[in-house]
């Protein structure tokens, strides 16, 4: 049972014996693409700190939309940029707020051709950059907090949102949400459960594009402590017992222990988000000559679906796209 009768290499000898042998594949439609939509500006502009993504209006969101699925990817996942910000939050919520116009916008012009993903928390839209209501003496209130998300949830379910991905990482915010979906009569619109997302220095570029960096403190009394691996598992249990319908680890690449753990737990739909940090480092190593950009990105990747994601939400997804597009033709 070994070598010199066993040779594994018989199997990579060609390509078309490697495209045979292979085990995995990611395709375009795995891919879902985030987008920001801001309130307070007339034409799209540039986000340095994320290099190829820009701030989007609500019109230039939709042709980038069109894009997005003309590649073939699964869909978008938006995040609002209001034009003013308070203690509460309350842009997140607001019945013609930026991004509920923008849902309705893209429901308008898309119908269910592109599924709609609204991140669900406050972080975008409160004036101290927390993911929820500061109690007086400080730190976040978690009942008040997920009492907001679930108006917020509505909200965006009203505009059309097809999924709702609450990503603050408030205790019950599942259960929350998905109670007042239901009260609303919002019985079909499915929960994305950001259910292990760590407290991680990977969400410094996506802070700059949505002057979202906590005014004091930092996130460490949500976000998980990126040391544990058997708190995400209880993370997702419990989301999946408060109606989860899809589960998410954040960010991917250096979690990708927690995502075939979590593979091993639910056949739910399992997400992966290759996170701002991630999308910075492969762009910024590539740019320095480490690698050749399209072969890291593809690895990297694919090496997320390995790990047993379905989907990988990743600033990388229309080019991602087109490259697997090319690999499958050549
Ligand atoms: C918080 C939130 C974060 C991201 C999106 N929503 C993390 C954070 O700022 O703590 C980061 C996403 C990214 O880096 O791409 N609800
Ligand atoms: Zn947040």
């Amino acid at each position: 049972m070994a070598f010199p009768r066993d040779r594994p290499r018989r199997l990579r000898r060609t390509p078309a014996l490697r495209r045979l042998a292979r085990e995995t594949r990611l395709a375009p439609a795995d891919l879902l693409h985030p987008a920001f939509v801001r309130e307070d500006i007339s034409a799209p502009q540039g986000i340095p700190a994320l290099p190829g993504h820009v701030h989007e209006t609500v019109d230039s969101l939709c042709d980038t939309v069109e894009q997005v699925l003309a590649l073939g990817c699964g869909g978008a996942l938006l995040f609002g940029l209001p034009a003013r910000k308070d203690a509460e939050g309350s842009g997140a919520w607001a019945e013609d707020g930026v991004v509920q116009t923008a849902i309705r916008s893209i429901r308008r012009r898309f119908g269910d051709d592109c599924v709609v993903i609204a991140d669900c928390c406050l972080c975008e839209y409160t004036d101290h950059g927390h993911c929820g209501l500061l109690h007086e003496a400080g730190g976040v209130d978690n009942d008040a907090t997920i009492e907001r998300y679930a108006r917020t949830a509505v909200s965006q379910a009203a505009a059309g949102a097809h999924i709702i991905a609450p990503s603050g990482m408030m205790d019950g915010q599942v259960a929350a949400v998905r109670e007042a979906l239901d009260r609303a009569g919002f019985l079909d619109t499915a929960i994305l459960a950001y259910s292990a997302k760590y407290a991680s220095v990977m969400y410094g570029p996506f802070r700059d594009a949505a002057r979202s960096t906590p005014r004091d403190g930092d996130r460490r009394g949500y976000q998980m402590d990126p040391a544990n691996q058997r708190e995400a598992l209880r993370e997702a249990r419990l989301d999946l017992d408060e109606g989860a319908d899809m589960v998410l680890v954040k960010p991917a690449l250096t979690y990708l222990d927690v995502v075939a753990r979590f593979r091993d737990l639910t056949d739910l739909p399992l997400a992966a988000y290759c996170v701002s940090g991630e999308y910075a480092m492969l762009r910024h190593a590539a740019a320095a000559g480490a690698f050749d950009e399209r072969a890291a990105v593809l690895e990297a990747l694919g090496s997320i679906h390995r790990a047993g994601a379905d989907l990988v939400i990743t600033y990388h997804a229309r080019e991602a796209a087109r490259w697997l597009d090319e690999e499958c033709r050549g």
